[in-house]
Parts: structure tokens; sequence; C-alpha cells
């Protein structure tokens, strides 16, 4: 009996570590206020806008005025002034990470740009501690990838869904590169590919609409939450 109760510890604390190592890789240079500083630098170039289309990106997804939009893993806030050129001072955004100092540098900028209708939230890994039923538009850019329990995460993510509400996750393929960039980067860097995270997403227990392309090296995936 002994035995066996070890055994089964084992195997608990093995399943734990396994399911705390799967991002390993990519939150790698998040370890040290150093490293993120870099992350944070690189976020915030403003070559972005030319890169990834921000605009046709939300266009795209149909984010409409007056909507509630959860901006998931927001770093510093990159997608932040286009999501409130797109829902009008009507709409809300929460901006979640789980960086103190990711958000504190979104919040010095919210205080400049006098943004009314952000709120910044720091969640936990598992949990983004988002108010329930309440979002119209869960977005994930560059952000699933680094997630360490994907599974719980999108399940806490569905809760905070109203129930006509999406989740759409913006991710890069892992086999196509970018000129100019590293050719192995994705490879290296992004732990699987679309239909993986796809299957994973739907797993927890969302409802898979439709994926598109408004860059050629990356894709959106739509969801919305299932009745299950
Ligand atoms: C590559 S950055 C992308 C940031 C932002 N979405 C952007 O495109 O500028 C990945 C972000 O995901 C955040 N992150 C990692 N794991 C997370 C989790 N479990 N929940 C929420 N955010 C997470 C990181 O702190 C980081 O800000």
């Amino acid at each position: 009996m002994r035995t066996l109760l070890f055994a089964v510890a084992l195997a608990v604390l093995a399943g734990s570590i396994c399911s705390a190592q799967v991002a390993a890789g990519a939150n790698a240079g998040y370890q040290t206020a150093e490293g993120r500083a870099r992350v944070a630098q690189s976020l915030a170039n403003p070559e972005r806008e030319k890169e990834q289309k921000p605009r046709e990106l939300i266009a795209s997804i149909g984010v409409k005025k007056g909507d509630v939009v959860a901006d998931i893993g927001t770093g510093v806030g990159f997608m932040i002034p286009y999501f409130l050129e797109a829902i009008g001072p009507q709409g809300k955004i929460y901006a979640e990470d789980i960086q103190q100092d990711f958000l504190d540098q979104l919040q010095t900028h919210k205080s400049e740009q006098g943004w009314q209708n952000v709120e910044t939230i720091l969640g936990g890994q598992v949990d983004p501690k988002l108010p329930a039923n309440t979002m119209d538009v869960a977005f994930i850019l560059d952000a699933y990838h680094h997630f360490e329990q994907p599974t719980e995460t999108i399940r806490a993510i569905k809760g905070a869904l109203k129930a006509d509400g999406r989740l759409v996750v913006v991710d890069f393929y892992r086999f196509r590169s970018r000129e100019g960039r590293d050719p192995d980067w994705a490879k290296n860097h992004i732990r699987a590919d679309r239909d993986e995270f796809r299957a994973e997403i739907e797993a927890a227990g969302l409802e898979f609409e439709r994926t598109f392309d408004h860059l050629p090296y990356q894709y959106a995936m739509v969801f919305r939450k299932a009745n299950r």
C-alpha cells in the first residue's frame, strides 16, 4: 500500500513538473528584470505597426463600438490604442498580464494618454482574474505559446466570455520564416503549430469557428464559447 501511495505521489509530482515546463523555452527571457526590460523594448517597437498590421487584424475579427475586450498577455499594451479606436468610448478593455513590470509601463502610458476605459489586471499563470461572463472578445496575441498550463488557462478565459463571446488566438506558424529574421526562430520558440493549438483549445471546451491569415507568417483562430 505504501509503495502504491509513493508511486501515485511520484506520478502527480512528475505531472505537475511536466505541465509547468510546457513553455520553458519560450519563457526563458522573462525570468529576470533585465530580460523583461529587453522584451518590453521589443514589444514597444514602433515598427510593429508595419509588421503586425493591428488595424487589419482587428477589422478581420470584427470588433465593434461598445465591445468589451480582454487583451490577455497584453505585455506593455501594444494593441490597446488600436482596440480603443475600434470600441470607442462606450467600450472597455481589460489589459491583463502576469508581469507587473509590463503592466507598470502600460499604466504610465495610460495616465499620459488619459485612457479612461482601460483597466490593467495582474493575472496568475492559470487564472487571468477577469470578471465572469463579461467579454465580447478575449484576445491573445503572441502569448498563447507562453502559457505554461494552456488547458486550464483557456478554461478560465472561457468563464470570462459572454454567452456569445469569442476567443481570438493569434500566433506564429512554426515553419514559416519572417523576412530579415532568424529562419529558425519560430521553430525553436513556438512549441507547436496551429492545428495542435486548435485541438488544445477545443479540448478545453471552446468551439472552433474559423481561421484566417492577416500576415504570411502568422494566423488567427476564432473560437466561440460552446455550451458544454
Ligand atoms: C511575446 S509577449 C506578447 C505581448 C503582447 N500580446 C504583444 O503582442 O505586444 C507574451 C506575453 O504573454 C505574457 N504571458 C505569459 N504567460 C502568460 C499567462 N499565463 N497569462 C497571461 N499572460 C501571459 C507575458 O508576460 C508577455 O507579456
